[in-house]
């Protein structure tokens, strides 16, 4: 029997309202808020004590071609912070105010050439906008994207603090959205990449909060490297052949027409000792594919484990990634959960599928960052078909989905543990999902450990919360 034959799930509506869905999703909203959340279904656990942020594009001032126009990567940030205690919960959200955001709001127009739309004329310089990510560290509160250094913000207020660009030790233009925190020593690393040499540049910033590396890093080609991961002594560099084109990036164009999919360059991961001065070694992987976000990594004799979500086809995820914001989707947008160890004493890697459903934006429990885990989280179905959440099984012993209802779609799920020695699965998965159907939005807190039964609160939200790209918890001090 072909495909074609077998009718579409009853469930799922047509594929006009799904893009419709979409749309909206991403839409973006200029409200800010700051409320106490009373609708709340279940009861929120008292363990939470803390906030979980979420970051996400949420562009101010539109350019001439409308919203839909932009890029997904495109759009000013906008924190979103969910305040936890004694069982109540407030949200707040407000924009990260960066220059970018000042001028425009100032000027009333569209400055800067983003990745998708052209402004016109376009200022001089790179559009940066801090919408990817939202990290605390050493007491404060980073708003970041891989384009600039990173912007503080106000913990509790979201007010602006300014761009912080690792006390002057910056060896590149930009760090990216994606720290690693080592979960014993708090240590956190970040890398930076960048079309012209040098393309990778590494970073530590003790729990301090001081900077205690900024050493540039040769590598084979310039690579769109959005993530890393550490172990206890190594960083672990994923460069996969999305290649970026200095020239076209130098005349001003758009990131999205500077960046191809080159298979034959191969893909690596180069593997460094944390510590200053150490060397990288770049150890070619088993397929050519891209990982956009890896998981954890950890030790095990001479081997690094790294699990992350791998498409297996760039050139669908390129075409995919251009035209989400407009409702359009193809099969480009699945990721699948891969377990790669790389042998150190051999200079070789191997790779192993743990899960043939999508899996995007995984997550595991923070406090074994660069440690051996067991669990892993992650958003499925993406690729427009029914959304949920994924827990995933390092060892491969099977995999736990959390379906959501036609229409809803989940952002990152975030771990919170039950307490500060609790154990990996005794905990809370969040996440902020948005329900198409009523144009709401509500934050799930679901229990890791009975991970497909009812969540145990559903808070819904008086705010929409568009679809966005990443969030952390702050436990309360
Ligand atoms: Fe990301």
């Amino acid at each position: 029997m072909s495909t074609d034959s077998i009718s579409p799930s009853p469930t799922l509506p047509d594929a006009e309202t799904r893009s419709r869905w979409l749309r909206a999703a991403w839409h973006p909203t200029d409200q800010e808020t700051d409320y106490e959340v009373t609708e709340i279904e279940g009861a929120l656990p008292r363990e939470l004590c803390g906030t979980l942020y979420r970051n996400g594009p949420n562009q101010h001032v539109a350019p001439e071609a409308g919203v839909d126009a932009m890029h997904l990567f495109d759009g000013d940030g906008m924190v979103h912070a969910f305040r936890f205690e004694e069982g109540r919960a407030w949200a707040r959200n407000r924009y990260v105010r960066n220059e970018c955001f000042l001028r425009e709001e100032a000027e009333g127009r569209y400055l800067w050439n983003g990745v998708g739309a052209a402004a016109h004329p376009p200022a001089g310089g790179m559009r940066q906008q801090h919408n990817t990510n939202i990290v605390p560290h050493a007491g404060r509160l980073f708003a970041m994207v891989e384009n600039a250094p990173p912007f503080a913000i106000d913990p509790a207020t979201l007010e602006p603090q300014g761009a912080w660009p690792l006390d002057g030790r910056m060896v590149g233009f930009a760090t990216s959205a994606h720290p690693k925190t080592d979960g014993r020593s708090g240590e956190m690393v970040v890398h930076g990449y960048q079309p012209l040499p040098p393309f990778v540049q590494l970073y530590s910033v003790d729990a301090s909060g001081a900077v205690t590396l900024a050493e540039a890093i040769e590598a084979p080609y310039p690579s769109m490297m959005h993530d890393l991961a550490i172990t206890e002594r190594y960083a672990i560099l994923p460069l996969c052949p999305i290649v970026m084109d200095p020239g076209i990036l130098a005349q001003g164009g758009l990131f999205a027409d500077a960046i191809r999919w080159e298979p034959e360059r191969g893909m690596f991961f180069g593997v460094r000792e944390r510590r200053p001065g150490a060397e990288t070694r770049w150890i070619a992987a088993p397929h050519a594919a891209f990982l956009f976000h890896v998981g954890n990594a950890y030790e095990d004799g001479d081997k690094l484990v790294v699990d992350a979500c791998t498409y297996l086809d760039p050139q669908g995820l390129l075409e995919d990634i251009r035209t989400i914001r407009s409702g359009k989707v193809g099969r480009g947008l699945r990721a699948v959960p891969h377990l790669y160890e790389i042998d150190l004493s051999r200079d070789t890697c191997a790779a192993r599928q743990l899960d043939d459903r999508g899996a995007e934006f995984p997550r595991h429990d923070d406090r074994l960052t660069g440690y051996r885990n067991r669990y892993g989280y992650a958003v499925t179905g993406l690729e427009g078909a029914a959304s949920g959440l994924l827990r995933f099984d390092r060892t491969g012993a099977g995999s736990v989905t959390h379906a959501l209802g036609v229409g809803q779609m989940a952002g990152e799920p975030v771990f919170v543990p039950r307490h500060a020695e609790a154990d990996e699965l005794d905990g809370f998965v969040l996440s902020v999902v948005y329900d198409a159907p009523e144009d709401r939005s509500e934050l799930l807190v679901l229990d890791a450990a009975n991970f497909d039964r009812e969540p145990l609160a559903r808070l819904r939200l008086r705010h929409r919360v568009p679809m966005g790209f990443h969030g952390n918890y702050a436990a309360a001090e």
